[in-house]
């Protein structure tokens, strides 16, 4: 059997727990690090998992400093995820990102350019990508059957859906970054970017707002809370893409209403409407309909929901990134089309700053 690809997890929290449980399935790997900037919290983790022999370091530089690595999982949090993965480029490791990819633009810019000098892979966690529902509406475009698409209505909703299971790690402006933009936005715009080849975005008129999450009677348990609350709670925005298509996109941790609508494609031959799901995660909310015409009636097909095969998505989404590594490949979601998933985020906050439409500019990598 060939060598074992050595894995380090940076960050224990609450998403590392998906990624070990997948790694744990693994026989062609073993974990042999981890890092958290909570002193005892890594060593924890992996006693919780039942993984032995794990070295534990207090935060990610000590760890690429001392140890060799083939690849590692990134599940920090938004503010640290840029700093992470360029120094674990740098020191020549393979690097699988959670989602976003980062907070900035210019953080964005950074990653690509320790990814290109250091010639290893990076790919962002996008799992919904692999959820072959999701893989449907790529194919429907593809396809032809829509013809020329020229407007996009995207986004989620939650009614109530500010995440502080584990403490303030997603809504604190020094840890998250960004709000509901980071956290469930990014998955609207790859689900209907990638559908359509991710288009380079040229301008955004962006807004984004915080009425919720700075509210104490949002967290009944932690009132508290209001006060760390530094990021938006609610965003929207008018997007145009190269190729003359019209992106329209909200998003939602908490707002007065049940749903943001329903994701729809508007092409030239025929409309697809993809429904939303009553709290946003990146999955098709129930079978998808595409509004066409046959033989010159107007008619409506519907394509029934898929069920997933195998071990999941996570797993899938580990495993794409390894395979990737040990058979040469590249990266199963590449930061040159999240780039642009970034700049669409980077552009809102911005041009909602600024309280009018921007130009989005993305440096040359
Ligand atoms: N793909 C998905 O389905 C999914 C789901 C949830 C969260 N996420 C993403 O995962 C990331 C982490 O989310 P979470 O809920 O696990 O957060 P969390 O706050 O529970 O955990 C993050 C951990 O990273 C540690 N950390 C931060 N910087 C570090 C550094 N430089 N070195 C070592 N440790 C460091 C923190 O101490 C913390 O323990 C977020 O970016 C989030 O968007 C993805």
């Amino acid at each position: 059997m060939s060598k074992k690809l050595r894995i380090g997890i940076i960050g224990t929290g609450w998403i590392a727990d998906a990624h070990i449980v997948e790694y744990k399935k693994m026989p062609d790997i073993e974990i042999v690090a981890g890092a958290d900037l909570v002193p005892g919290k890594a060593e924890a983790f992996f006693k919780k998992w039942d993984v032995e022999g794990v070295k534990c370091y207090p935060d990610h530089k000590s760890m690429l400093d001392a140890e060799e690595l083939d690849a590692v999982s990134i599940c920090t949090y938004n503010m640290t995820h840029a700093e992470c993965a360029i120094y674990a480029l740098q020191k020549g490791v393979n690097v699988l990102l959670e989602k976003p990819m980062c907070v900035t633009i210019e953080e964005a810019v950074d990653i690509c350019r320790a990814e290109r000098e250091s010639g290893k892979i990076i790919s962002i966690g996008f799992q919904p990508r692999l959820d072959p529902n999701m893989q449907m509406i790529k194919k429907i475009v593809e396809s032809g059957e829509l013809g020329k698409v020229y407007y996009i209505q995207t986004g989620g909703g939650r009614r109530r859906g500010i995440p502080t299971p584990f403490g303030t790690t997603f809504i604190d402006a020094k840890t998250g970054g960004i709000g509901a933009l980071g956290d469930i936005g990014c998955y609207s715009l790859d689900m209907v970017l990638n559908a359509i080849g991710y288009p380079k975005p040229l301008t955004v008129s962006g807004y984004k707002s915080d009425y919720f999450g700075t509210r104490p009677s949002t967290y009944p348990t932690h009132p508290e809370y209001a006060k760390v609350f530094g990021v938006d709670d609610f965003a929207a925005a008018f997007i145009r893409l190269e190729g003359d298509i019209i992106l329209d996109f909200r998003i939602s941790w908490a707002m007065n209403m049940d749903t943001a609508g329903d994701t729809l494609i508007l092409g030239t031959e025929g409309g697809l409407r993809i429904p939303s799901t009553e709290c946003w995660n990146g999955t098709v909310g129930g079978p998808m309909k595409i509004y066409h015409e046959v033989a010159g009636e107007q008619v409506e097909t519907e394509i029934p929901i898929i069920k997933q095969q195998g071990e999941g998505l996570f797993y899938d989404k580990i495993r794409s990134f390894l395979d990737a590594i040990k058979e040469g490949g590249t990266a199963p979601v590449p930061t040159s089309q999240i780039i642009y998933n970034q700049a669409i985020l980077d552009g809102i906050v911005k041009s909602g700053k600024l309280g009018r439409e921007i130009e989005i500019t993305i440096p040359e990598i």
